[in-house]
């Protein structure tokens, strides 16, 4: 669907240029001489001339040093924790004026969408997209439609101005969503940003962190993840503090020891992929196959780990007392709550451990002595990767997304990271694209812990489809 001008035209414009007499630059014709000038006196003495020198110097330090600051940045968007750990949400901005929204941090997928106003009962109770009060909103005319493990969002592919975390797209294209099956979108959130690559988009659109990676807006061409836990804090309320999501540097005052990057497998970019090279259960080692059948997607956007039912059995097999789930837990295995499962995986460097707090995932019934685990089974086809590893294991680390070369960091938390899980703290609100969020009071009432978590339980926000 891009413009272009008809030959005809082009032609058409240059001929009447000349005939409107648009003044043009004149050429000497092969063999004219044109008179040379001899340079007339100075007209700076050279104290005038060493003056001169030193302001023409410090004006291109400053005018290219000035640029370089708004060119190239960093950017940090505060995270809300919604649901005890079920999803991560971070807030953007759309439009002129701009309106903020909150939105899914996913990078298990690569379309930006929100609902729009005109959306039906399934956006209901979200403050959504009014595309009327926007100067700068562009219908592109074309259907927009993404397809997640959890459901699907549908709706017009649009452009606007986008901004995050202090960065701005001007033209940035995304979904103004009508449709969305019942359940996606927890209040308030209205919307996700994709944040993996963007063969993996299904609209085709560039997603807004790799406009920024690849036009060189950041310092350091990466974004980094500190995400908290409030998964066994019976004290936390449905939305707590979520930690941060940096653009253009890692915060090193939210991890210790190096990073450990790792390329993502085959150099080609869609998912985050990395290849699951070990992974232990109680400290013994399950079986993993090398190669495309360990491949793993790094998924902010999904809440538990999935894995293939042999691999899933495998580290279930290493857990005494532990039986599958039946009916809507199919997949899942549930194990006696008291046991303290330890699991640890590497992906080619250091082993990065799971805590048993995140593996138990939640109890099987009321006062029962069993408890589900959070790593499930799933079916598994080529197209996809094998495991997803979601918020039960990025809660332990600090994750790293790097555009260049294209890989996936992990390192340590810091103290300073880890005082954050489980603490009464304040919520971040929206920051309509500031480089650093403002925080203020936000009362979330405690409400329906095991509800909120069982409707999020299956927000496996990854992209199925990778269409067009
Ligand atoms: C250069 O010109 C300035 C005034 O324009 C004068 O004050 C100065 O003395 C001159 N310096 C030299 C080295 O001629
Ligand atoms: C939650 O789990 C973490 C990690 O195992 C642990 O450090 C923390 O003390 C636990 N918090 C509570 C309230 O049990
Ligand atoms: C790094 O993280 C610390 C702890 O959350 C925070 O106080 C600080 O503002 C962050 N710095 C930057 C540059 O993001």
């Amino acid at each position: 669907m891009f413009a272009t001008i008809p030959l005809g035209l082009v032609i058409l414009l240059s001929l009447s240029a000349e005939v409107l007499g648009v003044p043009r630059p004149v050429l000497p014709a092969a063999g004219q001489s044109i008179a040379l000038k001899r340079r007339s006196k100075p007209v700076r003495n050279e104290t005038e001339w060493a003056q001169w020198a030193k302001s023409q110097r410090d004006a291109v330090i400053s005018k290219y040093s000035l640029q370089q600051k708004e060119k190239r940045g960093t950017g940090e968007n505060l995270i809300v924790n919604q649901g005890y750990d079920s999803s991560f949400y971070g807030t953007l901005a759309i439009g002129t004026p701009p309106y903020s929204f909150d939105v899914i941090l996913d990078t298990g997928s690569s379309d930006l969408w929100v609902a729009s106003s005109t959306c039906g009962t399934t956006c209901e109770g979200t403050g959504n997209f009014d595309a009327t009060k926007s100067s700068t909103f562009k219908s592109l005319g074309r259907d927009f439609e993404v397809t997640y493990g959890s459901g699907e969002a549908m709706g017009t592919l649009s452009e606007d101005v986008v901004q995050m975390a202090g960065f701005t797209i001007q033209s940035q294209e995304f979904g103004s969503v009508t449709s969305t099956s019942s359940n996606f979108l927890q209040n308030p959130v209205t919307g996700l940003i994709g944040l993996a690559w963007q063969s993996l988009s299904s609209s085709g659109a560039m997603p807004f962190w790799q406009a920024l990676a690849s036009d060189g807006s950041w310092d350091s061409p990466l974004m980094a993840f500190q995400l908290t836990r409030f998964i066994n804090d019976s004290q936390a309320g449905s939305l707590e503090p979520g930690g941060s999501l940096t653009m253009g540097y890692a915060n090193e005052s939210l991890y210790t020891g190096a990073i450990d990057y790792q390329d993502i497998p085959g150099g080609q970019a869609s998912y985050w992929l990395q290849e699951i090279t070990s992974m232990t259960v109680q400290g013994k080692s399950v079986s993993m196959p090398s190669g495309s059948a360990s491949y793993a997607a790094i998924d902010t956007g999904t809440t538990l780990v999935a894995g293939p039912s042999s691999g899933i059995a495998a580290i279930y097999a290493q857990i005494p007392g532990s039986s599958p789930g039946t009916g809507d837990w199919e997949g899942f295995y549930s194990y006696p709550c008291t046991s303290e499962v330890n699991v640890e995986i590497s992906f080619g460097g250091p082993s990065w451990a799971v805590s048993p707090a995140d593996f138990q995932f939640q109890a099987t019934g009321p006062s029962s002595d069993y408890c589900y685990g959070a790593f499930y089974a799933i079916p598994t086809s080529g197209s996809t990767p094998q495991w997803i590893i979601g918020d039960t294991f990025l809660k332990n680390v600090y994750s790293i997304f790097r555009y260049d070369p294209p890989s996936v960091g992990f390192a340590a938390l810091s103290d300073t990271a880890l005082s954050m899980n489980g603490v009464d703290a304040i919520i971040p609100s929206a920051t309509l694209g500031a480089s650093s969020a403002t925080v203020t009071a936000n009362a979330a009432s405690p409400a329906t812990r095991t509800s909120g978590a069982v409707v999020l339980l299956i927000s496996v926000v990854l992209a199925l489809v990778v269409s067009s």
